[in-house]
């Protein structure tokens, strides 16, 4: 993993093997709606190391999807700064991969062809495309369901298939919004050591939103607390588990401590987490 690299000179959008970081500087959002202004975030500060795996919990509508938006480029802030790899987000980019909740699957295309859609709309017919298309497939373990479609699959499935998806255009930053929110506990688990493999062997620097208290203690270095709305940052937690992690490491004390101090932060304040 490449996570000593200095921002400035080596990085940029075309830089190759550089994992960006992200640096977010007074980021405050107001959505402006016919009922009234909504303020979802106010003066957010947060740097994301490049390489390392942050997690953003807090309550319901705290503005944790708005913040990855903005950092994804699909949303404009109201105010504040966003760069990544040091410089400003004004819109997607190519080497930005995102997983939503539901896995976006277009249902009349088979897996491969799903999976294949980065590379088509970059007009990339390459054999190296089939083939990382191929590779990333048997790694999240979908190798032999290529030819099927969607709603042949489980929801897991899906979900693996989307992130290979986002995985194909070899992200540097790897953006994800609750993607296992819907899957029962046990795919869950399975899908959480699968992703800090493949976070591990890709290296891209990974935001990613989740309910779960402990799924965040699990996979993060870093996890970000959020308030209520208005979305302010209540705390920071770093998080030194040994890695690679195994589910075991959440019976650990350590791993207990932690997420207590999350929970502390959301209970305090009338939220579950
Ligand atoms: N496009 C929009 N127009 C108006 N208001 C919006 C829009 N998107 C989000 N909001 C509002 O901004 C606030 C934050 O929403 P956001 O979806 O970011 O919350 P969240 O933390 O992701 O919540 P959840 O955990 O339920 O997914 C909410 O009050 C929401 O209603
Ligand atoms: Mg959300």
């Amino acid at each position: 993993m490449e996570v000593s690299v200095t921002m400035q000179a080596t990085s940029g959008p075309g830089a190759v093997g550089v994992a960006p970081g992200v640096e977010v500087s007074g980021v405050s959002k107001t959505f402006r709606t016919s009922a009234g202004d909504v303020v979802a975030l106010t003066d957010i500060d947060l740097e994301v190391r490049q390489g390392s795996f942050v997690s953003l919990v807090g309550p319901s509508g705290c503005g944790k999807s708005t913040l990855l938006r903005i950092v994804a480029g699909l949303e404009t802030s109201s105010g504040g700064s966003t760069l990544v790899a040091g410089t400003p987000v004004d819109g997607p980019r190519r080497d930005f991969g995102m997983v939503f909740q539901q896995p976006v699957l277009l249902p009349w295309l088979t897996i491969f062809r799903n999976v294949m859609l980065p590379a088509d709309v970059a007009r990339d017919r390459s054999p190296q495309a089939r083939k990382r298309a191929e590779d990333l497939l048997e790694l999240v373990g979908l190798d032999g369901f290529q030819h099927r479609y969607p709603r042949e699959l489980s929801g897991g499935m899906q979900q693996r298939a989307a992130l290979v998806r986002a995985l194909m255009s070899r992200p540097s930053l790897l953006l994800m919004d609750e993607p296992f929110g819907a899957l029962d506990a046990l795919t869950r688990e399975t899908m959480n050591s699968e992703l800090l493999r493949i976070w591990s062997e890709t290296g891209a620097t990974t935001l990613f939103v989740t309910h779960s208290i402990s799924e965040a203690v699990f996979l993060s270095d870093v996890v970000v607390v959020l308030s209520g709305r208005p979305g302010t940052i209540l705390d920071q937690v770093q998080i030194d588990l040994p890695r690679p992690r195994t589910f075991d490491v959440m019976d650990s004390p350590e791993a207990s401590r932690l997420t207590n101090r999350i929970r502390g932060h959301l209970h305090a304040r009338g939220a579950v987490g």
